[in-house]
């Protein structure tokens, strides 16, 4: 069947005022004429029919009431300071369809608490944190007939604050705009667990992500295209994404193209899972990354896998000669296990490449539990509570 489905209602904002009335008392079901199975992480020629929308108006220090509005182009001057000077930072977050036909958000809490630290050092009024989860579970509500069915894909929600007003001057924009979209989106795992082929990455010799004091930890819109070029010739030349190292140095791990990376290395007679350290502003605090800590700490460590030690300590690169296992996590990606890592050793010198099977028993055991924590498959405390319950409107 065809995929491409075109907006049904592409308003403009001129219908900004447009609310949604329609009473529903359940969520709706996925619409059964789309082919979930076949989409990518991406907007697969769709567009949700809602979007969250508020403004705050610096003058009076007000934000408006916000509201569903119709999804539709945004309007704005030429002069509007994210055009200008990238003021702009976003969320991703995922909408998981639960067996009993339920809608969770995971961790829309966390997504919140990120937003306003980058909101902040954006200099950028910040959102409270229950407008947040509200505005997003307002609109998985209002697109639930698009959110993927248990274990056929998710409802990807994109978040986006940005200097909205008209200026010139370099500072902070006199109008900010909140507006939450949304997109369904292929699983990341087609055929689950330790079937997908794991990826490979390539260390950039040529390009560096994020300094010490910078913004590499903010979730801003300007940290990403920057990373496009370095991504594109990685793939050129065969590799799955790429792994940027500290500008320092050149030695140390930071982030896998827009993942936080995770590595498991020998440690005294037993096994270490590692990822790089939160404090030199240079990762980005992954949700994902925090919830693997979480449940790698809690329940994995001593759980027979091995895995005697989890650590937030710098990586370096000489260490990978050593791994046993690796993975990359963020809320695209979900979790991606890594096969192989190739670092450049110099001009026409032949580069190092690190190998493993991919899907280690490490790996395996994270996925697992933070999947079935996802898709609803665990009971009372093992949910840790981290799924937020999408109400009917
Ligand atoms: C996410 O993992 O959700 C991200 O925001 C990273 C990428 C898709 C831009």
């Amino acid at each position: 069947m065809s995929r491409v489905m075109l907006p049904r209602r592409l308003g403009a904002l001129a219908a900004r005022s447009t609310r949604l009335t329609r009473a529903a008392s359940t969520l709706a079901p996925p619409d059964p004429n789309v082919d979930f199975e076949s989409f990518a992480f991406g907007l697969n020629d769709v567009r949700t029919e809602w979007m969250w929308h508020a403004t705050f108006d610096a003058a009076s220090g007000e934000w408006s009431k916000g509201g569903l509005v119709p999804h539709g182009p945004l309007q704005l001057e030429p002069s509007a300071t994210v055009l200008n000077y990238g003021q702009c930072i976003f969320e991703g977050l995922k909408a998981f369809r639960q067996p009993d036909g339920g809608i969770g958000i995971f961790r829309p809490d966390m997504n919140a608490a990120r937003f306003r630290e980058g909101a902040a050092r954006m200099l950028m009024p910040q959102v409270p944190a229950e407008t947040f989860v509200a505005a997003c579970e307002a609109v998985v509500a209002a697109n639930a007939h698009w959110t993927p069915p248990h274990k056929g894909g998710t409802l990807y929600l994109r978040p986006l604050l940005f200097g909205s007003g008209a200026a010139l001057g370099v500072a902070p924009s006199p109008q900010t705009t909140f507006c939450v979209y949304s997109s369904p989106v292929g699983n990341y795992f087609k055929g689950g667990v330790g079937e997908a082929p794991p990826i490979t990455l390539e260390v950039s010799s040529a390009y560096r992500r994020a300094t010490p004091g910078g913004a590499g930890s903010t979730k801003a819109a300007g940290n990403y295209a920057p990373t496009f070029v370095a991504s594109k010739e990685c793939k050129g030349r065969g590799y799955s994404e790429v792994l940027f190292v500290d500008a320092l140095t050149s030695s140390v791990i930071e982030e896998a193209g827009a993942s936080n990376f995770f590595a498991v290395l020998p440690c005294d007679g037993g096994l270490e899972l590692v990822t790089p350290p939160l404090d030199a502003s240079t990762i980005l605090p992954g949700v994902t990354r925090s919830s693997v800590l979480t449940l790698a700490r809690d329940e994995l460590v001593h759980a027979g896998l091995g895995l005697t030690k989890v650590s937030e300590r710098p990586i370096h690169l000489d260490e990978l000669a050593n791994w046993s296992e690796a993975f990359c996590t963020g809320t695209g990606a979900s979790i991606a296990s890594v096969g192989q890592v190739t670092v450049p050793t110099g001009v026409g010198a032949k580069p190092a490449e690190h190998k493993t099977a991919g899907w280690g028993a490490v790996t395996k055991a994270v996925a697992q539990r933070l999947f079935a924590i996802q898709w609803g498959e665990c009971e009372g405390e093992q949910s840790r509570g981290w799924m937020h319950a999408v109400r009917p409107r």
